[in-house]
């Protein structure tokens, strides 16, 4: 597995598996565990996707099966915004942690930054003390824009690592992807496959055969070869296993522009400045 470094020096898997609505069954536990078996390293959770518990159970049966150590595995999670505020960030860390049976996280994330900006800064704040005693590995932001990670640069003492965001062919966001690049903060893809609707795209599935990959493999790679971190959800065993299978071939830099080409700049999810949960 291909790593990327975070300004901190730490690094993180470049690929990994989203958890995101999945039933907190053997659905989730199975899918982390054939992930796991199959050689992903990361995992993506989040407590709102209320499915910790299974997702947790299917680290320690993946553990198991592939043989390896927690340590060998990096594991995200992400602050609900019922948990927002300096003080409330310790709780809902705890809560996830529990609910993982994990004794830390490698990545902690706030979630979204929500629409009042001193609450915002306030919950990093909540984050940093977390970090400075050591508890997390790290800590990131999800669905922040260049705005609000100015204000937290402006505002706050440690950078977040990472920033994960909607990120696909038809949402390419260039103007966000060259200002992390400039200030040193990792850019993770939500929603890779553009929730699967970017497997049918001409252009996609031409570049498949002339590949002989897959669609899916096609959009992996072009956010390998972009430098994103991914983290592609199936809780199908084949795909799972197809969408790792993405570093022995490379796209050229015609089919790179190909597929940048195709930005619409559509999103499929909420608006970050706008959602409150
Ligand atoms: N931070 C945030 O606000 C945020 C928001 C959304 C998502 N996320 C994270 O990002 C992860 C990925 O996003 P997502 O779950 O929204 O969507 P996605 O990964 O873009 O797409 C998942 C869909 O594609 C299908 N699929 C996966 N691999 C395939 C393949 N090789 N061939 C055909 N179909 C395939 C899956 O089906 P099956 O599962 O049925 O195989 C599922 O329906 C989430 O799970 C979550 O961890 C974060």
């Amino acid at each position: 597995m291909q790593n990327i470094t975070f300004n901190n020096g730490n690094t993180m898997p470049q690929l990994g598996l989203g958890v995101f609505r999945v039933e907190n069954d053997d659905t989730a536990k199975n899918a982390v565990k054939h992930a796991i078996i199959n050689g992903y390293r990361s995992i993506d959770a989040a407590l709102v996707y209320a499915n910790e518990e299974m997702v947790g159970q299917g680290i320690q049966e993946g553990i198991a099966a592939a043989g390896i150590q927690r340590e060998d595995l990096f594991i995200t999670s992400k602050l609900w915004l019922n948990h927002y505020g300096k003080d409330n960030v310790q709780e809902g860390y705890e809560t996830s942690l529990s609910n993982l049976g994990l004794d830390y996280l490698d990545l902690y994330l706030i979630h979204w930054p929500g629409t009042n900006e001193s609450l915002m800064l306030e919950t990093w704040e909540g984050m940093e003390v977390l970090y400075n005693e050591g508890k997390v590995k790290n800590i990131g932001v999800s669905n922040f824009t260049i705005e609000q990670l100015e204000l937290l640069e402006a505002k706050t003492t440690i950078k977040p690592v990472i920033n994960q965001v909607e990120f696909h062919p038809y949402f390419t966001q260039e103007s966000l992807r060259n200002y992390l690049a400039s200030a040193s903060i990792q850019m993770e893809s939500w929603s890779p496959l553009m929730n699967a609707e970017i497997l049918t795209d001409e252009t996609i599935n031409a570049i498949a055969d002339e590949t002989g990959k897959s669609p899916a493999q096609i959009v992996i790679r072009w956010n390998i070869e972009h430098g994103v971190v991914t983290i592609p959800k199936s809780v199908t065993p084949h795909r799972i296993e197809e969408n790792i299978n993405v570093f022995d071939f490379s796209l050229t830099e015609a089919q790179i522009n190909r597929i940048d080409a195709l930005n619409q700049d559509k999103r499929i999810g909420p608006n970050p400045t706008e959602f409150n949960g």
